[in-house]
């Protein structure tokens, strides 16, 4: 049997697990009595989905993003359940109050990829976690740092309009790709934030190279991307973790060298700026001057994840919301007789949002049906705990199926239909964690704010300035190869700029 392919799931939502019962059946037994006897109220212990010897419930989980599985279980064990990956378990939950849960437990690839945990949304929750978070949010995503970065959202909004006039007239013969045009937008962005300009291309010292922007992206972006959900199947059965895994191990370390070696060519090139008199809003500025000091890889690692970060979930968001407006004319007549009420012959800005119930709705119903993380990436119950109802001892590892709160039968009305009206009947404005997508408690996204200003002022433009109607629909179906649930096919639109 093929280990890897049947491995292959679990790491989408982190990696191995500590037992809440053993692989072995003797551990189970000895697991079951310390749960008991750590378990003072006597609370009702997890269902557990029942699973094959030595490989539990891997087999049954093929897909690299398990989430499906995940909810189709929910309807037969209820919102929390126990399952066994390999010689470990997991605790995988639908619910919204995890709050004390806040120790993230990483896959190998991922443990690489973050430098042991060296970045925010990967770190424990501990004293390096509140000292880089509190560095972000001051220099990025803070609501005094957005107010500064604001002149490069509104020059990102006057790009993408620009570049959507030139392509307009050819649409009908060449489709527009949002994907790339936005994904780019972003990451000119991001990297105005981290070192205060874009780049056209990027001599990369240790390798000897000059790379040109898309492949800087690519290294920075998206083969990290790709990379967080590769399977080491050796996380699913930590006794065997003395055989070599050579082409994992290449593969992953390799795109730690190119990342590295790219993010040191960048901070050489802007250190030189600043010791030169230059001095910019940027992320490393601020870094060199005002913050606590970092060693060499915090700082790469810290100056990193908001570029990954900024690149990647917006788009995603982005590209899905243009896709559910281009394939229901209605609705986006609608959100377009909001937007000329709203602002009249002005463009949109950031201002006007909160007058705009229907782009708000059409933001949330997006997060809502394509919810860009499908699982909390791993949480680590670090003391008893009680979850759901239920007892979860401490050392149990925990997936959150954000996808599967979204679409609780229960909760929403036709979950698979996706609907903006539903969240017009809630009569007041959104709370933007009202649909899970940004997680919950201690550790929810950091960057919410700045995804919706990016995503909403982006949808708004695209639908103020154009009428979209999809080429083909390219459909539903999302790709499996990354931490995301992007899109399988991008989006091909033809559209027509409005009078
Ligand atoms: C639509 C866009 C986005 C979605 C759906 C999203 C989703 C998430 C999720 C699910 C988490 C984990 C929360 C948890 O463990 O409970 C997270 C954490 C985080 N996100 Fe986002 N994110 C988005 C955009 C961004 C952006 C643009 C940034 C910043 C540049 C960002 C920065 C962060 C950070 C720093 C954390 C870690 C917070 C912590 O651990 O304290 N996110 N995000």
């Amino acid at each position: 049997m093929d280990v890897q392919s049947v491995a292959a799931p679990a790491i989408a939502y982190g990696g191995p697990a500590v037992a809440v019962a053993g692989g072995l059946s003797f551990l189970f037994l000895k697991t079951y009595l310390s749960q008991q006897r750590a378990n003072p109220n006597r609370l009702p212990s997890l269902p557990v989905v029942p699973g094959v010897p030595l490989l539990g419930n891997l087999l049954e989980l093929k897909e690299k993003k398990p989430y499906k599985t995940f909810t189709k279980w929910a309807e037969t064990y209820g919102p929390i359940y126990s399952i066994k990956t390999g010689a470990t378990s997991m605790v995988v939950a639908m619910v919204t109050k995890f709050d004390s849960i806040s120790t993230r437990k990483l896959s190998k690839a991922l443990r690489i990829l973050t430098a042991d945990k060296t970045m925010v949304a990967m770190s424990d929750y501990d004293d390096y976690h509140k000292t880089v978070k509190r560095n972000i949010l001051t220099s990025i995503l803070g609501p005094a740092a957005r107010k500064k970065h604001r002149a490069h959202r509104d020059t990102m909004a006057e790009n993408l309009s620009s570049q959507l006039h030139a392509l307009a007239p050819r649409s009908s013969h060449e489709p527009i790709n949002l994907r790339k045009l936005f994904q780019s937008e972003l990451f000119t962005l991001a990297l105005k934030q981290v070192f205060g300009k874009d780049i056209d291309s990027l001599y990369v010292d240790d390798l000897g190279v000059t790379m040109p922007r898309e492949e800087v992206f690519q290294v920075l972006v998206l083969d990290p991307m790709m990379g967080a959900i590769e399977v080491d199947w050796r996380d699913f059965f930590p006794y065997l973790k003395w055989i070599p895994n050579t082409g994992f191990e290449h593969k992953i370390e390799q795109m730690y060298i190119r990342r590295e070696a790219v993010m040191k060519a960048l901070i050489q090139e802007h250190t030189k700026r600043i010791h030169s008199g230059e001095n910019l809003n940027s992320y490393l500025d601020y870094l060199l001057s005002e913050a606590q000091p970092l060693t060499e890889k915090q700082l790469l690692m810290s100056l990193w994840e908001p570029i990954i970060e900024t690149a990647d979930t917006t788009m995603v968001t982005t590209e899905w919301a243009m896709y559910e407006l281009a394939r229901n004319p209605k609705r986006q007549d609608r959100l377009y007789e909001e937007i000329r009420n709203v602002c009249g012959s002005e463009k949109i800005t950031e201002e006007k949002l909160c007058k705009m119930p229907y782009l708000s709705a059409v933001f949330h119903e997006t997060l809502r049906r394509h919810s860009p993380v499908s699982i909390i990436p791993l949480r680590y119950v670090h003391e008893n705990t009680v979850l759901g109802g239920y007892h979860v001892p401490a050392g149990t590892e925990l997936a959150i199926n954000i996808y599967g709160c979204n679409m609780e039968k229960e909760i929403w009305e036709n979950p698979e239909e996706w609907n903006p009206e539903r969240f017009l009947a809630e009569n007041e404005p959104i709370d933007l964690q009202r649909t899970m997508a940004f997680g919950g408690g201690k550790r929810v996204c950091a960057g919410a704010m700045q995804a919706m200003l990016l995503a909403c002022v982006g949808i708004g433009r695209m639908v103020q300035e154009f009428e979209w109607r999809l080429d083909d629909d390219t459909g539903e179906d999302v790709n499996t190869l990354g931490l995301t649930t992007q899109k399988l096919n991008p989006m091909h639109a033809i559209i027509k700029p409005r009078k």
